[in-house]
């Protein structure tokens, strides 16, 4: 038995990159897995290596009307969801507050913070219905104390609202049985990561956390599927801070 066999999961923005780790390892641990991103390309691809329980559905998580054909095609494919991880996220140009425009602005709001909303208001009737549910967001040790380098107001904003959403929505629903928890990495070796900062400044980051190193993305995943998983089934509105130790100093 894996930890995570009988449950369906829909997993955001896991074409490449952190979500792409966490559908492999849910598969590996027995889930049938709703892969959702606009990277339709390597979205598919992965859910052709993942085999019969994985399931690429092309969606954009700021589009309201798109989160209703998800959950529609995942009930339809494998039946009814029990875990939801928004993990899709955009970073946007690291730009100081006065020197972003407004529409890059509302970019990252739209997807990192109103996207969260969204997926949490789509899968919610549906769990409460089934008796109960997970819903894992992915925020950011950004949310919690800015990194002097990375000037993004807009990304340090939608993932610090995405924190107290979580708590929101964990109060509201734990009568329900659904629990609501966020995790928060600080250095993950992906295409984020890699796109924005160049092999030096990868380096001095890693060299200045307490672990030295960028995490691998199976170092997140472990965390999301402890969470998805029955045995969290006491943790709700609670926040894990997967980031090298980054925040302790
Ligand atoms: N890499 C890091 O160091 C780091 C640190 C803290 C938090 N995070 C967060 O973790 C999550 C995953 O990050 P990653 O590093 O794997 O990023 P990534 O850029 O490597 O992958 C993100 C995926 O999200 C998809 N995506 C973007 N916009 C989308 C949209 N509107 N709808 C659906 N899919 C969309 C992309 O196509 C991509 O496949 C994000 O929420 C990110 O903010 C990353």
């Amino acid at each position: 038995m894996g930890r995570l066999s009988n449950k369906v999961a829909i997993i955001t923005g896991a074409a490449v990159g952190m979500g792409a780790e966490h559908a492999r390892l849910f598969i590996e641990e027995g889930a049938k897995v709703i892969i959702t991103d606009v990277n339709e390309k390597d979205g598919k691809t992965l859910a052709e290596e993942l085999g019969d329980n994985a399931f690429f559905v092309s969606h954009d998580v700021s589009d309201e009307d798109s989160w209703e054909a998800v959950v529609a095609a995942s009930v339809e494919k494998f039946g009814p969801v029990n875990v939801l991880v928004n993990n899709a996220g955009l970073s946007g140009p690291y730009a100081f507050t006065a020197d972003l425009d407004p529409a890059t602005y509302n970019k990252v709001v739209a997807v990192d913070q109103t996207g969260v909303f969204l997926g949490m208001r789509a899968v919610l009737p549906g769990m409460v219905a089934a008796g109960g549910g997970s819903i894992v967001n992915i925020s950011s040790a950004a949310a919690m104390a800015h990194l002097s380098g990375t000037p993004n107001v807009a990304y340090t904003g939608a993932k610090a609202a995405v924190r107290g959403m979580t708590k929101a929505t964990a109060i509201e629903y734990g009568p329900h049985n659904v629990r609501v928890n966020s995790v928060h990495p600080g250095a993950i070796l992906t295409p984020m990561a890699k796109n924005l900062n160049d092999a030096e400044t990868l380096d001095a980051i890693a060299q200045s956390l307490p672990i030295r190193r960028f995490a691998d993305p199976r170092e997140v995943s472990q965390v999301v599927l402890f969470l998805a998983s029955d045995e969290a089934s006491y943790m709700t509105g609670s926040e894990l801070v997967v980031d090298g130790g980054r925040l302790a100093e």
